[in-house]
Parts: C-alpha cells; sequence; structure tokens
C-alpha cells in the first residue's frame, strides 16, 4: 500500500474554527466575540445538515402533514431551521438583533442575553427543491449594531460595505460551509465523520468569464429588454459557442455552481415583479458579498448591490452576479437600453 493509502488520516485538518482562531489572532484588539458567533452558527448549519438528510426517511418535510409515520408531530424542515438558527444565535450571548426570512419582523434579543452583532439569515433557502430533494442551503450575514440603544428594525438596514462577514451552507451531495470575513473566500467541507467542517477551498476565485448562464427562462416575456438580449446573446452568439443553460432554482446551488465553474446567475425583475423576487438582507446582498470577495460582480442591472441601503428588513432587489465580464456585459446592456 502506498504512504498515501496507508494513512488517509489529516493529523493537521484546519477546521472552520482553527480557521476562524487564527484569523482572530491577527488582531491583538479582538475580544473573540466574532469567533464564537461563527462557532454558534456552525452547530446550527450541522443540526440543519442532519436534518436535512434524515428528511425523507421521517417525512419531516413539506407537504401539509406535521405527522411523521409514527404519527409524532414533526416541524416542517424549514420551520426547525428557522428554530435552530434562531435558538443557537439568541443562546449565543452575542446577538441582539435577529432578521429571519421566516419571520415578518426583527427579532429583538431579550437584554440579558444581548450582544453586539445582528444577523441576517434565510435558514433553509430553496423552499421549492425540499420535497424533490434537491440541493438547498442556508445563507447568512452579520453585521454590527451601530449604538448602545435599544436595537430596532432600523439598526438591520446598513448597506453590503458594512458586512462583518456573510456565508452559506449548501446541503448537496456534501454539506460545505462557504464563508468570507472581508479578505477572500474559503470553503469548508463537513466531515460527517468528525463533524467538523475542514478547509478544503482555500481563497476560492471566481473566473473571470466563464460559460454557463443560469436564470429562469419560464419568465421571460416578463423581462426587460436588456436581460432578453443579454440571454439571447448568450444563446445565439454572433460568434463562438453559446453558453450552456444550468438552472437549479436554489441560490445556494446556482451561486456556488457559479463561483466553481464561472458564469452568471441571474433573478431579474419581472413586470409582475419589479424588484425581482431575492431578498436583500439574507439574499442578494450574502451572497453578492461572496461573490464580489472572490473576485467577481454583484449588481441589480444598474447598481451594485452591496451599495445599496435596504429600505426596509424584507426588500428585495434585482440580482445578476458572478464573473466580473459576464456582469460586466449586462451593465453595459442596461446603459444601451436606458434602463
Ligand atoms: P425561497 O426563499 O422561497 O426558497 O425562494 C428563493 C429561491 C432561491 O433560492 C431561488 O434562486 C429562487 O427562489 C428560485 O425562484 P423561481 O422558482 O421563481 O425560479
Ligand atoms: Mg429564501
Amino acid at each position: 500500500m502506498s504512504e498515501k493509502g496507508a494513512n488517509p488520516i489529516d493529523t493537521e485538518p484546519i477546521t472552520l474554527t482553527r480557521f476562524i482562531l487564527a484569523e482572530q489572532k491577527k488582531h491583538p484588539s479582538a475580544t473573540g466575540d466574532f469567533s464564537q458567533l461563527i462557532n454558534f452558527i456552525q452547530t446550527a448549519v450541522k443540526a440543519v445538515s442532519s436534518a436535512v438528510r434524515k428528511a425523507g426517511i421521517h417525512k419531516i418535510f413539506g407537504m401539509s402533514g406535521t405527522e411523521n409515520v409514527s404519527g409524532d408531530d414533526q416541524k416542517k424542515l424549514d420551520v426547525l431551521a428557522n428554530d435552530l438558527f434562531i435558538n443557537m444565535l439568541k443562546s449565543s450571548f452575542l446577538t441582539c438583533l435577529l432578521v429571519s426570512e421566516e419571520n415578518d419582523h426583527a427579532i429583538v434579543v431579550e437584554p440579558e442575553k444581548r450582544g453586539k452583532y445582528i444577523v441576517t439569515f434565510d435558514p433553509l433557502d430553496g423552499s421549492s427543491n425540499i420535497d424533490c430533494l434537491v440541493s438547498i442551503g442556508s445563507i447568512f450575514a452579520i453585521y454590527r449594531k451601530k449604538d448602545d440603544g435599544p436595537a430596532t428594525e432600523k439598526d438591520c438596514l446598513q448597506s453590503g460595505r458594512e458586512l462583518v462577514g456573510a456565508g452559506y451552507a449548501l446541503y448537496g451531495s456534501a454539506t460545505m460551509i462557504v464563508l468570507s470575513i472581508g479578505n477572500g473566500v474559503n470553503g469548508f467541507m463537513l466531515d460527517p465523520s468528525i463533524g467538523e467542517f475542514i478547509l478544503t477551498e482555500p481563497d476560492i476565485k471566481v473566473k473571470p468569464r466563464g460559460k454557463i448562464y443560469s436564470i429562469n427562462e419560464g419568465y421571460e416575456q416578463f423581462w426587460d429588454k436588456a436581460t432578453v438580449e443579454y440571454v439571447q446573446s448568450k444563446k445565439r452568439p454572433k460568434t463562438g459557442k453559446p453558453y450552456g443553460a444550468r438552472y437549479i432554482g436554489s441560490m445556494v446551488a446556482d451561486v456556488h455552481r457559479t463561483l466553481v465553474y464561472g458564469g452568471i446567475f441571474m433573478y431579474p425583475a419581472t413586470s409582475e415583479a419589479p424588484k425581482g423576487k431575492l431578498r436583500m438582507l439574507y439574499e442578494s446582498i450574502p451572497m453578492a458579498f461572496i461573490v464580489e470577495q472572490a473576485g467577481g460582480l454583484a449588481v441589480t442591472g444598474t447598481q451594485n448591490i452591496l451599495d445599496i441601503v435596504p429600505q426596509s428588513i424584507h426588500e428585495r432587489c434585482p440580482v445578476f452576479m458572478g464573473s466580473k465580464e459576464d456582469v460586466q456585459d449586462v451593465i453595459e446592456l442596461y446603459k444601451k437600453h436606458g434602463l
């Protein structure tokens, strides 16, 4: 047996905890709170991942029922994921405000558990894919509360330029956390045998140009002229080969593929939904942050997503994100059409 084959266990893995701790040590003034917060988030992700993997067996997902085969009450998977995130974040003693896709209003953390961070999250994104076992994900963004006053929804309305960190968990053929704390992007794969996230994709960079476009083409009749022309130009280019089309319908999976293979992910405005579908605070902004930190670009067509200050916690925006040159082509078409 080769030496490699004989000893497949890495005796010095860089776990997510170790990685964050090393980053913390680069800043002598850091209190360790942020590192702790990431630990609570990774525990929530582990628990959600475990629930996702068991979903089919226990029939805890979707449909109308909340009973499992034994007749026990079971929570729907998205509700369970939301409860896990909220309980983990509150019990960290590190947060003051939580914004979840599942809750109409921001959750103000009890004064005795209050900390300085604001966390926005989509506990289980890709709801239409839950019941058919297609990849889904969780998305999170971390901000700081700017003052010591009482926490209100207004404190959450910050642009992506003020993020302390953001990331997502992809529950695909494996579970992976992709994280940025503002100095690049790193990917950590869950090793189920030790229950740890291990750095497997250091310093992720998205190609300057890809060969894949990703959009729900069923809505073409509702798109603006720039989007129509852009997609047409990829399908029927004047020169060269057409782009391939891929669309999973889970933002986390579609953006992760875009990071790994290059190309562009789009959820544009439509005549029916003039701001598109995706929510800024826990979908568009954190994913835009990751893409930009990986060397890509994320825009609404006319504005950089990270420059926008949301006016309400569930505000939406159109999304074009991925390889820089692909996204720049979209920006040019928005200019050309005077949009
Ligand atoms: P959700 O939060 O209800 O899951 O909706 C968000 C999801 C994204 O993951 C995905 O990009 C988009 O909805 C797909 O929407 P559509 O089915 O309209 O193409
Ligand atoms: Mg969502």
